[in-house]
């Protein structure tokens, strides 16, 4: 058995695993397949300040390469989040990390302000990547500075102890450049990547097939993309934590986020067809390790960059 206890910015996780935004609202879902405790974390469903219906359906379509969704961050806005869903998680034990989505800085702000408020929260993610909004000028963490003004905004409300994460997008000239405005902002560190901006068309129609015309590619399309981006980001700032995610389905593929870098990985699309397999992947992160002569997690971070 490798040692899979991780320290992501000062917070301890039995295991470096949790569960990709989006994937499952706030983990309910998941409750009838594991014990969500067992998890390192469960990030919930971007939560913004109103309930949202989100946009035009269909929102979902399988591509030979992957996932597209544009759901447009559909939910239940804050206040039912904080009165229903946050508190199932934080009843059994399970360590909620809470995604906020703005679309405003204001908006942020007060969302954080809620989340940091609310007993039993492990960490903050804040989502200023979502390709799925209704003004490509809304996507933050598109530009470095739009970034910077989020992260920024939002720490003085973050309390000492508490991590805060930006959510990035691969949909840039440069992630290494956001990553850096963000750590420089203030951030504790960096989830990336979300989604990739793409689009699918029906071919006897000849139209587009997601309602709302464009949606974010995911799945196993995406993972040397989202590998990239955490080996390069990694590289230029080995000391900001990185939360990789991006087609994750196995424990293998789990350690190639760790090699290049990561402290923790998110699992996300591969739960739409096998709910139980982020508890797969922790399962098999130990054996990968075990079969390398690993002795722990942490000994393998960064490996893919000399070392070890
Ligand atoms: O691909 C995504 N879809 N990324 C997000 O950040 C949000 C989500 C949505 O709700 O559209």
């Amino acid at each position: 058995m490798a040692d899979l206890t991780t320290e992501l910015a000062g917070v301890r996780l039995p295991n470096p695993v949790m569960t990709a935004s989006g994937c499952a609202a706030a983990g309910q879902e998941l409750g009838q397949f594991f014990d969500v405790t067992e998890l390192g974390a469960i990030v919930t469903k971007s939560i913004m300040r109103f309930p949202r219906s989100g946009r035009p359906t269909p929102r979902m379509v399988e591509t030979p390469s992957g996932m597209l969704n544009s759901i447009g961050l559909q939910g239940p806005g804050i206040d039912s989040f904080l009165a229903r869903d946050l508190p199932w998680l934080v009843q059994r034990g399970a360590r909620p990390f809470v995604s906020i989505a703005g679309s405003t800085v204001d908006e942020f702000v007060e969302l954080t302000r809620r989340v940091v408020n609310s007993p039993g929260v492990s960490a903050l993610e804040v989502n200023i990547s979502c390709p799925n909004v209704e003004n490509r000028g809304l996507v933050f963490a598109c530009d470095p500075m739009q970034a910077a003004r989020v992260i920024e905004a939002v720490r003085p409300h973050v309390p000492e102890g508490l991590p805060m994460f930006a959510k990035l997008t691969p949909d840039v000239t440069s992630i290494v450049d956001v990553a850096r405005a963000v750590a420089d902002a203030g951030a504790d560190g960096a989830t990336m990547i979300n989604t990739l901006l793409g689009m699918a068309i029906d071919p006897d129609t000849l139209r587009p097939i997601l309602g709302g015309v464009t949606g974010g590619l995911s799945g196993p399309a995406i993972r040397p993309v989202a590998v990239r981006a955490v080996y390069q980001v990694h590289a230029a700032l080995p000391e900001f934590p990185v939360i990789g995610v991006g087609g994750i389905r196995t424990g293998a593929d789990a350690l190639e986020f760790v090699a290049a870098g990561a402290t923790a990985v998110q699992v996300g699309t591969v739960i739409f067809n096998d709910p139980s397999a982020p508890m797969r992947v922790v399962r098999e992160l130990d054996s990968e390790l075990d079969r390398l002569g690993i002795a722990s997690v942490e000994k393998a971070r960064g490996c893919a960059h000399g070392g070890v």
